[in-house]
């Protein structure tokens, strides 16, 4: 069996690695960084996973996890280039760094997947979006779906499509979050207990994401479903479409992909 290190085990990190054990990996074929002694002896006593440092986890393991925060990205590639090589498998999941920029600076011929995966990895239910480097192959590419497939789901999509990705599904849950938020406001607008509204909305959200995962129908069927002739729906979504809730969400998207791209230029090559 392989032997997975993830480079820094903050939230994205340690959600990973209680994934994979969840899908039942042995805790000694994973290995992990982290820069706090405490935090790293607090994650080995949660789940039985050794601590090591970067040189040693690229010595040890044949599938380095980089998880650390993108501005943190430089030491980690400095350590990495020397003991780095076409024998090992780099999976990123730094938003907005680019696989040339990992190929640039480790051995020619290493493989990079680039992923952009999103904070319900926490429960297990991330959207992650890979993109092989020029040097990974579709075995590299399986490796990686099989790997974040233990947290969530897996799409594989060209690296050009990675800045809508961040916009879409990596900012998504907070878009959903905001919604959700407003929707509680106008529950106490309506005179209702904040703890009655939360309920109330949580579980709203739940069902209709349930439905919409588990029904072949299209949102707008779903939705149509509960908008009957002279109803209550239909008045709120007549607020909803004066007020241009549509058209924000797509100004919003927009501008979130044109961010990404932005933090992304310092890191293109060329
Ligand atoms: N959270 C999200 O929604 C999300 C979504 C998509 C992608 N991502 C990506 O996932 C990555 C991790 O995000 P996160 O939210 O998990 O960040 P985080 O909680 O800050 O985790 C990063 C961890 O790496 C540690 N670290 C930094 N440099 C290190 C080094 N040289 N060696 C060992 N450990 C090191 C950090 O330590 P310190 O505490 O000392 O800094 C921290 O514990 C980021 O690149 C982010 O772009 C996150």
């Amino acid at each position: 069996m392989s032997t997975i290190a993830v480079l820094g085990a903050g939230k994205i990190g340690e959600a990973l690695l209680s994934g994979l054990l969840h899908a039942g990996r042995a805790p000694e074929s994973l290995l992990f960084t982290e820069r706090h002694p405490e935090r790293a002896a607090d994650l080995t006593e949660r789940y039985g996973i050794a601590s090591t440092e970067v040189p040693e986890a690229a010595k040890r393991a044949d599938v380095l996890v980089v998880a650390v925060k993108p501005q943190d990205i430089e030491p980690v590639l400095d350590q990495l280039a020397p003991l780095v090589g076409p024998g090992s498998l780099v999976v990123s999941l730094c938003a907005g760094l680019p696989t040339a920029l990992y190929e640039s600076r480790l051995a020619e011929g290493t493989p990079v997947v680039r992923v952009m995966p999103n904070t319900p990895m926490l429960v297990n239910e991330a959207m992650s979006a890979i993109s092989p480097g020029r040097h990974a192959t579709a075995e590299h590419v399986r490796t990686v779906e099989e790997l974040l497939s233990s947290v969530g789901k897996v799409l594989v999509l060209p690296e050009s499509q990675q800045d809508a990705v961040t916009a879409l599904s990596g900012s998504g849950p907070a878009y959903f979050f905001y919604l959700v938020e407003a929707m509680i406001d106008a529950g106490i607008l309506l005179g209702l207990p904040r703890a009655v509204a939360e309920q109330l909305i949580v579980q709203s959200a739940v069902g209709a994401a349930k439905m919409l995962n588990e029904s072949a129908e299209h949102p707008v069927l779903l939705r149509e479903a509960v908008t009957s002739p002279a109803g209550t729906t239909i008045n709120g979504i007549r607020e909803l479409e004066k007020h241009g809730v549509r058209a924000a969400l797509l100004d919003a998207i927009e501008a979130a992909r044109d961010r990404s791209v932005e933090l992304g230029r310092p890191h293109q090559q060329g």
